[in-house]
């Protein structure tokens, strides 16, 4: 099995094929979505909230990241891992970017991801420069939350020029793709037109060259009603709790065990 490179997904967008990401944090779910064919794997600070119940993903650290990066990459064999540098690693300079992303790199990462797009364009310079390739993120950026005032569309009205001018900077100062947050429909367009490297969109329309989605929202382990952005193409949690409940049901009733699972 060959490994999936940056430039495979860079060429994709050449050839005009669209491809999709998903989010991993485990052995098991890398496993099954590398199987399945999804190139890129990313290990996001959304663990915050999906893995380790966290309100928000500012809570997250680079120690409680790396062993699920490490755990991500182990568990493949042709899967892109990208590694989320989470809030607070990588804000103070290149210096601060490079020393965090060499940790992710040593964990088992091919590639790493940051949020913001002109603000950070000399991290992703050094990174680049080290020989670190780098997933950019504009558009709505979570770690931002409390600057930004809330989850809101990006790129409306007279805030488009901004957001194209935060991708043409991601894309010149090396990043192999971008991922564009909430962004509307017709601004992912026109970007994904202008750079040359592949737009991965999550809520920002069908134009992008891929699509991003965390996996408990799209398998449906995450309850209750997801963002406009989501679509469920399983139950999960409901597969999942009814197996809890008929295995509780049949040790209660002594169906479980029977001789078949017993040592004689
Ligand atoms: O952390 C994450 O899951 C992400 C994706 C949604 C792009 O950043
Ligand atoms: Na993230």
């Amino acid at each position: 099995v060959k490994r999936v490179r940056t430039r495979h997904l860079i060429e994709a967008k050449e050839r005009g094929e669209k491809w999709a990401m998903l989010t991993s944090y485990d052995m098991y779910t890398a496993a099954l979505f590398d199987e399945a064919g999804i190139p890129a794997l990313l290990i996001g600070d959304s663990a915050a909230n999906n893995v380790y119940g966290y309100e928000t993903t500012l809570q997250i650290s680079v120690e409680e990241l790396v062993p699920l990066v490490a755990a991500v990459a182990r568990s493949t064999q042709r899967a892109l891992v990208i590694a989320d540098l989470p809030f607070g690693s990588y804000e103070t300079g290149p210096a601060q970017a490079l020393e965090t992303a060499v940790r992710f790199m040593k964990a088992g990462a091919h590639a790493v991801k940051l949020e913001g797009g002109r603000r950070m364009a000399e991290q992703i310079r050094a990174l680049t420069n080290a020989g670190i390739p780098v997933m950019g993120h504009i558009g709505f950026t979570p770690q931002s939350e409390h600057a930004v005032g809330g989850y809101r569309v990006q790129g409306r009205d007279a805030q488009a020029a901004e957001v194209e001018a935060d991708a043409h900077a991601v894309a010149e100062a090396g990043a192999f793709a971008v991922v564009l947050e909430m962004v509307t429909s017709s601004v992912a367009a026109e970007i994904t037109k202008q750079i040359p490297i592949p737009t991965v969109g999550i809520g920002a329309g069908p134009d992008t060259d891929a699509q991003v989605l965390v996996w408990q929202d799209m398998a449906g382990l995450r309850r209750g009603r997801p963002q406009r952005f989501v679509k469920r193409y399983a139950e999960v949690a409901d597969v999942l709790q009814d197996a809890a409940k008929a295995f509780a049901d049949e040790v209660r009733a002594g169906e479980f065990p029977t001789k078949a699972h017993s040592f004689e």
